[in-house]
């Protein structure tokens, strides 16, 4: 075949490139480009140039660290980095900071440790329980707030120790923390779609945005306080934080102290938001899909989860239906927009595309996940796309929520697990019902997010 380079589509402006191409909806924005030009497509947004693909075979080369492509923060990572500092999300791969982290750190989501997380797992499910009981059945409930309580609370106690407090009762506000990071988040990501220079104005939004940065920094040096004066005691029961403390490689290298606060950030931001966009999306795809709601609560009780226990790992291991729902609203609502990577040498890639070192490139997910050639009927909500056999049909790089090779999510594992037990717990006690239109997701949001989600809690008087 011949080399070609990546196709550019027609109507490239000066300055703004194509951005109004992908505008209002950048997800259905590029999804039209890949129909309209084919797999590998080279935007221009506000003069900085981005490569997308919708094609497995391009994106397992992009996402797997090589000589040719790696991990490298720019654009919308770099703003990111403003407070991801040099945590694990917003470093270099061939940064040293990054690889003493990921060696240090990975203990801490192996298989042993998971189970270690199940008993706070299941507690917070249990607590969630208690405060959606507090609700009428006719009241619209934000179910966002709760999943983002729920899974903040998750991490802040699984992950260090601490309790935030927020599934308290049905009064418990949004932590500060919460509000000052999704605040720096949606600035980060309008900021990716601005003229760089807003960012250096003695704005209000400017402002904000460093108290904001204060007030996380704030409360992580309180998490972190915290347990220096109490350490834990245990040496079996290690969490995060304790890796973070006390871990050293082999020439007894450990974290520093400012590398630990901003693992701490990043962890806290990464740990919950993804997850809780997923468990909201879940409920409202089973409230428009009884049966497949109906199937997963055949298999709770079939693993002998009952509404009062707390299901144990092995229970929550055992849910594969759950597990194979859960991966089809990760397909749909992929929460990261794209995996952006950074060409070091040149390469021709499946195709025929050239792509020249120093090229940015990004999987698109939303676009690879959505792609009619690999799932037909993409639109369509179908978790029998995920039994054995038909995953087997498809690229292992089909499906990349939470990428893939040493660049992955370290908390991949962590997220599942929290996910199918308070799906389990949740479901076992209640309907979740929402009676209006398709819901869309916050275009604002560099998270793919539902926006306004409100829904009806309603107790269930009957199991299955
Ligand atoms: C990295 C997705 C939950 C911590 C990533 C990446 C993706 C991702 C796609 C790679 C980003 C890139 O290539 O730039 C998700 C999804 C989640 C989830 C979809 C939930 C459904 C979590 C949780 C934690 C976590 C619960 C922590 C407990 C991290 C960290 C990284 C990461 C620290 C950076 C890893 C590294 O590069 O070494 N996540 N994540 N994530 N995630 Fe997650």
């Amino acid at each position: 075949d011949q080399v070609k380079l990546p196709a550019v589509p027609a109507g490239t402006l000066p300055y703004f490139g194509n951005l109004y191409q992908l505008l209002p909806d950048m997800l259905a924005g590029w999804r039209k480009l890949f129909d309209e030009y084919g797999p590998v497509v080279k935007v221009n947004l506000l003069g900085n140039e981005i490569i997308g693909t919708n094609d497995p075979a391009v994106a397992e080369l992009w996402v797997k660290e090589s000589e040719y492509f790696t991990k490298k923060i720019y654009g919308g990572l770099q703003e990111v980095k403003a407070f991801g500092g040099q945590g694990l999300f917003t470093t270099d791969s061939d940064d040293m900071d990054w690889k003493l982290a990921h060696k240090l750190l990975m203990p801490a989501f192996s298989p042993r440790a998971m189970k270690a997380y199940q008993h706070e797992m299941s507690v917070i499910g249990q607590q969630t329980v208690k405060v959606f009981q507090q609700y009428s059945p006719d009241e619209e409930v934000e179910i966002l707030h709760w999943t983002t309580n729920l899974t903040f609370e998750t991490i802040g106690k699984v992950g260090f120790g601490y309790d935030f407090n927020l599934v308290d009762d049905r009064y418990a506000d949004n932590h500060p923390f919460i509000d000052a990071m999704g605040y720096c988040l949606k600035q980060s990501f309008a900021r990716g779609t601005q003229s760089k220079i807003i960012k250096y104005l003695p704005l209000e939004v400017n402002r904000r945005y460093d108290r904001s940065l204060n007030l996380m920094h704030s409360v992580v040096d309180e998490v972190i306080t915290e347990r220096k004066s109490h350490p834990h005691a245990s040496e079996d029961n290690k969490d995060l934080l304790d890796f973070m403390l006390t871990a050293r490689d082999e020439n007894n290298l450990g974290l520093s102290d400012e590398n630990i606060r901003d693992q701490v950030i990043t962890f806290l931001i990464a740990g919950h938001e993804t997850t809780s966009n997923t468990l909201a999306w879940t409920l409202y795809e089973l409230s428009r899909h009884p049966e497949i709601e109906q199937k997963i609560l055949q298999e709770v009780v079939n693993l002998g989860i009952t509404p009062d226990s707390l299901p144990t790992s092995e229970q929550s291991s055992g849910m594969k239906y759950t597990y194979q729902v859960l991966k089809e609203t990760l397909r749909m609502y992929s929460p990261l927009r794209a995996l952006a990577k950074y060409c070091k040498k040149d390469m021709v890639v499946p195709g025929g595309y050239q792509i020249k070192a120093g090229d940015r490139v990004a999987v698109q997910l939303n676009s690879l996940h959505y792609n009619e050639k690999i799932y037909p009927n993409p639109a369509q909500y179908d978790p029998n796309r995920w039994t054995p056999e038909e995953e087997q049909k498809r690229s292992r790089f089909a499906w990349l929520p939470f990428s893939t090779g040493p660049r992955s999510c370290i908390g991949m594992a962590l997220a599942l697990q929290e996910a199918k037990t308070v799906l389990a717990m949740i479901l076992l006690k209640f309907r979740f019902v929402y009676d209006g239109p398709p819901i869309g997701y916050d275009p604002k949001s560099p998270t793919i997010r539902p926006l306004n989600l409100m829904m009806r809690i309603v107790p269930r008087d009957k199991l299955p």
